[in-house]
C-alpha cells in the first residue's frame, strides 16, 4: 500500500509537468541576433539591433506579453564562418527565433540552417534571392528587401532618364551579381544596356584601377552597389577622380544610407533607390524618427527601420498565439499575414516572405536622403524558384 505522503508527492510531481508548457510560455523568449559588429557593415548591423529594441522598448519590453532575452553572435560578414555562428544560436543558446543577417552571402548559410532546424528566421537586411526564392519556407521571413528590387528600380529610372549604356561596379559576391541583373533588367526594358561589369572581390575598396577603366570608357552613368564603411570610400573615391562632373553616378539606396555625414560633398544631390526616405512626411515615420533620436541620440536610417520591422512581425506573430512557441507553425503562418505599419510606409509580404514595397527615387540632401518620387509601386519580388 502507497503511503499517504508519497501519492501527494507524485500528485504534485505530475501537476509540475502539466504546468511545465505554461511555465515555458512566461520565460523570456529568445532571440538571438547574428549581424555584424565589425568589419565594413558594423554600422549597419548596429542600427539593425538598435530598431529591433526601439520597438520592444515601446512595447513595454515585451512582444505578445513575452520578455525578451537576447543573444549575439558577431557574423564579421564572413560566410566561412556562417555554418558555426549560426550554430552557436540554434544549437548552444537554443533560441526561439534568429534575426540576421546583413551579408547576402553569410544569410544563405542562415537560411539553410533555419530549414533544417525549423528555427525561426527574420531576416532584416540582406536581399539574396534564393532565401525568398529556392529557399524559401514557412519560418523564413524578410523585412527587408530582395536585391533585385531597388536594383531594378533604378534601372527603370536611369532608362527613362535617357541612359543608353552604363557601366555597373559593385563586389563580386551574392548581392553584387543580383544587384546588377535587377538594374540590368529594368534598364533593357527601358532602352538602355549595361556595357561593362567591373567587379572586386568582398570587402575590397581598392577602386582606383576601376575608376580609370570607367573613364577612359565614358559611359552614360555608372551603376554602384556598395554599403557602409565600402559606399562612404566609394563615393568619396569616384568624386576624387573627377568623375561626378561628367559622368551621373547611381545605385540602390545603400550607396549613401546612413553615411551621408561621412560621405560630406561627394554625395550631395545623388540620386538612388530605396524603400525607405528619411523625410517621408507621415505620421508614422515621424514618429519613428523622433522615437529613435530619442533612445539613441543619433539619426535613423534604413537599416534601423529594417530591425525595427523585423521585431513588428515577430510581434504580431507573437500576438497571435499569445506568445506561445509551441504554435510554431500558426506564429509563423501569421508573421506571413501581417500588415507592417512601417516608418517606409504600409507594406506586406508575399507568399514567399519578401515584403511587396513601394521603391522611392532619393536625392541626398544635407544629412538626408529625401524623397523625390515613387519610381516603382508596390514592388513585389518574382520570388523565381520559391515552392511552398
Ligand atoms: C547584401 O549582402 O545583401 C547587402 C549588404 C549590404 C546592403 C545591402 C545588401
Amino acid at each position: 500500500m502507497t503511503r499517504p505522503f508519497v501519492r501527494q508527492a507524485a500528485a504534485l510531481a505530475a501537476l509540475a509537468l502539466l504546468a511545465l508548457p505554461a511555465a515555458a510560455q512566461t520565460a523570456p523568449l529568445k532571440v538571438g541576433f547574428m549581424l555584424p559588429a565589425t568589419g565594413t557593415f558594423a554600422a549597419l548591423g548596429d542600427m539593425i539591433e538598435k530598431g529591433f529594441k526601439l520597438h520592444v522598448q515601446e512595447q513595454g519590453g515585451t512582444l505578445g506579453g513575452r520578455s525578451i532575452q537576447y543573444f549575439s553572435v558577431d557574423d564579421e560578414s564572413d560566410p566561412s564562418k556562417a555554418i558555426d555562428n549560426v550554430g552557436k544560436l540554434i544549437k548552444r543558446d537554443q533560441v526561439d527565433v534568429i534575426v540576421g543577417t546583413v551579408h547576402s552571402g553569410v544569410a544563405l548559410a542562415m537560411a539553410r540552417a533555419a530549414r533544417e532546424s525549423k528555427t525561426l528566421l527574420i531576416v532584416p537586411n540582406a536581399g539574396a534571392g534564393e532565401i525568398t526564392g529556392p529557399l524559401c519556407a514557412p519560418n523564413i521571413v524578410r523585412s527587408s528587401f530582395s536585391n533585385w528590387q531597388p536594383a531594378y528600380a533604378m534601372g527603370v529610372v536611369a532608362g527613362r532618364r535617357g541612359v543608353k549604356r552604363a557601366i555597373t561596379i559593385t563586389w563580386n559576391y551574392a548581392a553584387g551579381a543580383e544587384t546588377v541583373k535587377g538594374f540590368t533588367e529594368g534598364l533593357e526594358k527601358n532602352g538602355g544596356k549595361v556595357v561593362k561589369e567591373l567587379n572586386l572581390p568582398f570587402p575590397n575598396v581598392e577602386f582606383q584601377a576601376l575608376l580609370t577603366e570607367i573613364a577612359s570608357q565614358k559611359p552614360d552613368a555608372v551603376y554602384a552597389f556598395f554599403a557602409g564603411a565600402a559606399a562612404v570610400k566609394f563615393v568619396k573615391d569616384y568624386n576624387a577622380a573627377g568623375l561626378r562632373k561628367s559622368i551621373p553616378l547611381y545605385g540602390p539606396g545603400f550607396l549613401t544610407d546612413g553615411t551621408l555625414e561621412a560621405q560630406g560633398p561627394a554625395a550631395q544631390g545623388l540620386l538612388t533607390t530605396l524603400h525607405y526616405a528619411d523625410n517621408l512626411d507621415t505620421p508614422r515615420n515621424n514618429a519613428f524618427r523622433k522615437s529613435f533620436a530619442l533612445a539613441y541620440k543619433a539619426q535613423a536610417d534604413v537599416y534601423a527601420v529594417q530591425g525595427y520591422d523585423a521585431a513588428q512581425i515577430l510581434g504580431a506573430g507573437l500576438a497571435a498565439v499569445k506568445g506561445d512557441m509551441g504554435q510554431r507553425d500558426a506564429l509563423a503562418a501569421a508573421m506571413r499575414r501581417v500588415t507592417v505599419d512601417s516608418p517606409r510606409g504600409k507594406f506586406t509580404l508575399s507568399a514567399a516572405g519578401n515584403p511587396v514595397q513601394d521603391i522611392y527615387l532619393r536625392q541626398a540632401q544635407g544629412r538626408n536622403n529625401e524623397f523625390r518620387a515613387v519610381a516603382v509601386k508596390a514592388l513585389a519580388d518574382p520570388a523565381r524558384g520559391c515552392k511552398l
